[in-house]
C-alpha cells in the first residue's frame, strides 16, 4: 500500500527510489527493542548513538526501551559521497564514565565495518562490562571489520541508500522512509 503515496526523490545530482517503508522500519525497531529489553533487563546499560546517521534510529528505538538507562552520542565520519573513504575520524568522543557498564552502540548502517573498528577501540579503552552493537541496517557483503552487529534490523545487499538518518552529501536524512540509488 505504501508505494502508492511514496515517490522517487532527487538529492543533488542523484535520483533515489523507494526501498524500505516507514511502517516496516518501525515494526523492525520494535522487534530489536523487545530483544534488548529481554537481554539487558536489570543491567546497568548505556546506549551510545553514532552521529549523524543514527539520530532517528536511536530516538525511535529508545522510546521502546523499558528499563532505566543512560543515553549518549559520539560523532565519527568516514563517508565521502556514495562510498567509504576508508579513514575514520573521531569528531566528538564519549564523555560518560562507562567502566563496568554494558554499552550498546546504535548505528544507522554497518557497511565495511571500519567505523565500528574505530569505535570499539575508543570504547574498549574505558573498560565497559560488555560492548555490543545494534544497527538498523547491515551490508554483510561489504563487511570486512572485526565486530559484527549483534542486533540487526535489515540485512541489505551492497547498494547506496538514503533517508531515515542516512545522507547523500549531507542531505536526505529527514525522511520517514528509506530510498535506494536508482540505476541510470
Ligand atoms: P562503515 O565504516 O563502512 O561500516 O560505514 C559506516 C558509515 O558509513 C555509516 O554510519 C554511514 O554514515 C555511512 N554509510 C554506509 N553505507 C551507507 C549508505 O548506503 N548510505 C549512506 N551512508 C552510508
Amino acid at each position: 500500500m505504501w508505494f502508492q503515496t511514496y515517490c522517487n526523490v532527487r538529492i543533488k545530482d542523484k535520483e533515489f527510489e523507494p526501498y524500505i517503508s516507514s511502517s516496516d522500519i518501525q515494526s523492525t525497531i520494535q522487534k530489536i527493542a523487545d530483544q534488548i529489553n529481554t537481554d539487558y533487563s536489570g543491567k546497568s546499560v548505556i546506549f551510545v548513538g553514532v552521529l549523524n546517521g543514527a539520530f532517528m534510529f536511536a530516538g525511535d528505538l529508545l522510546k521502546n526501551i523499558d528499563f532505566n538507562c543512560e543515553i549518549s552520542f559520539i560523532k565519527v565520519a568516514s563517508y565521502e559521497g556514495t562510498s567509504s573513504s576508508g579513514k575514520v575520524h573521531e569528531l566528538i568522543g564519549l564523555v560518560n564514565d562507562i567502566k563496568d557498564k554494558h554499552v550498546i552502540i546504535l548505528e544507522d548502517i554497518v557497511d565495511t565495518g571500519l567505523t565500528l573498528n574505530k569505535i570499539f577501540s575508543m570504547i574498549n579503552h574505558d573498560e565497559p562490562a560488555s560492548l555490543e552493537v545494534a544497527s538498523l541496517l547491515y551490508k554483510p557483503e561489504a563487511f570486512q571489520g572485526k565486530h559484527s552487529p549483534k542486533y540487526v534490523g535489515f540485512e541489505i545487499p551492497k547498494k547506496f541508500i538514503v533517508g531515515y538518518g542516512l545522507d547523500y552529501l549531507e542531505e536526505g536524512r529527514n525522511t520517514k522512509d528509506i530510498y535506494e540509488l536508482k540505476d541510470k
